[in-house]
């Protein structure tokens, strides 16, 4: 029988999700769909019971359910744990178990695709939310000489540096004025179309400003290509964490560069 996978969100319409997994499919071999499912603002757990029982075997969760779904989940990865948030979900006869593979998304696009090496950098996160927490780990397991995390409010951000230590800094946006290898947006700023009070001291001609934001030239790295930094958008991001997820589910590694092309085009 074939398995069933599937994405909940609120809204959905837009994922790219069914796109990136059915070609994953396609490409390994392996038999199964995957569909998007729009689960109400209250219903979300229902919905994911009710997916369950018509056979469901895993599911990706996006916004706004990430904090639900780990609440849902019986089990959960010690990198879920640690992110407070799941975006994977696998359905097993010992029940729900929760995932995150955000961050190891964001780390293989900028390693891999972007050829962004991490150790011994300086990284400036942009952002205290459900988004910039789910990173930070994999961030760290990639031993830059700084993580720093700004926010606009700034007492997040050093809930976030208190609760990962490592040397893990907090400040304002204003207070970010040095140069930084990689800035990373996880602010919700771009959603909005809005951009940070970032100074622009934070970019040089070797600084990789990085949107996870996808499918738009954002009012960051638009800030950030101005004053000379390469830019990315989180397309890659996208799709990594997406490879990730298929992995937890089928033991298959598929092929990302194709895909992210594909998307691009
Ligand atoms: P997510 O799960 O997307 O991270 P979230 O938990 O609501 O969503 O967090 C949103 C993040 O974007 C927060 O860091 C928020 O800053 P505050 O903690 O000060 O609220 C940030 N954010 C949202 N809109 C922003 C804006 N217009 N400018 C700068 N930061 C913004």
């Amino acid at each position: 029988m074939t398995d069933r996978y599937a994405v909940f969100g609120h809204p959905i319409a837009h994922s790219k999700s069914p796109q990136i997994h059915a070609t994953f499919a396609r490409q390994t071999g392996q038999d199964m769909t995957y569909e998007a499912i729009l689960a109400p603002l209250d219903g979300f757990a229902d919905s994911v019971v009710q997916f369950i029982a018509a056979g469901g075997r895993g599911a990706n969760v996006t916004v706004p359910f990430k904090e639900e779904a780990y609440k849902l989940a019986k089990r959960l990865s010690p990198r879920a744990q640690r992110a407070g948030a799941v975006n994977t979900l696998s359905f097993d006869d010992s029940g729900i178990v929760g995932d995150n593979t955000d961050g190891a998304g964001l780390v293989a696009d900028l390693t891999r695709n972007l050829n962004c090496h991490l150790d011994g950098k300086r990284i400036l996160l942009l952002g205290a939310g459900g988004a910039a927490r789910g990173v930070i780990e994999p961030l760290l397991e990639q031993q830059p000489t700084a993580l720093v995390i700004a926010n606009r409010t700034v007492s997040r951000a050093q809930e976030l540096a208190e609760l990962f230590g490592n040397g893990v800094t907090a400040c304002s946006f204003e207070a970010a004025d040095t140069p930084f290898d990689i800035v990373i947006n996880a602010t919700a700023a771009s959603l909005a179309g809005e951009l940070p009070p970032l100074s622009p001291t934070l970019f040089t001609a070797d600084t990789l400003a990085y949107d996870m934001m996808y499918g738009r030239d954002t009012p960051f790295l638009s800030f950030a290509r101005t004053h000379g930094a390469a830019t990315s958008d989180g397309l890659g991001m996208l799709v990594e964490q997406a490879a990730e997820a298929f992995f937890v589910w089928r033991g298959v590694r598929p092929d990302t560069t194709a895909v992210i092309a594909a998307l691009r085009t």
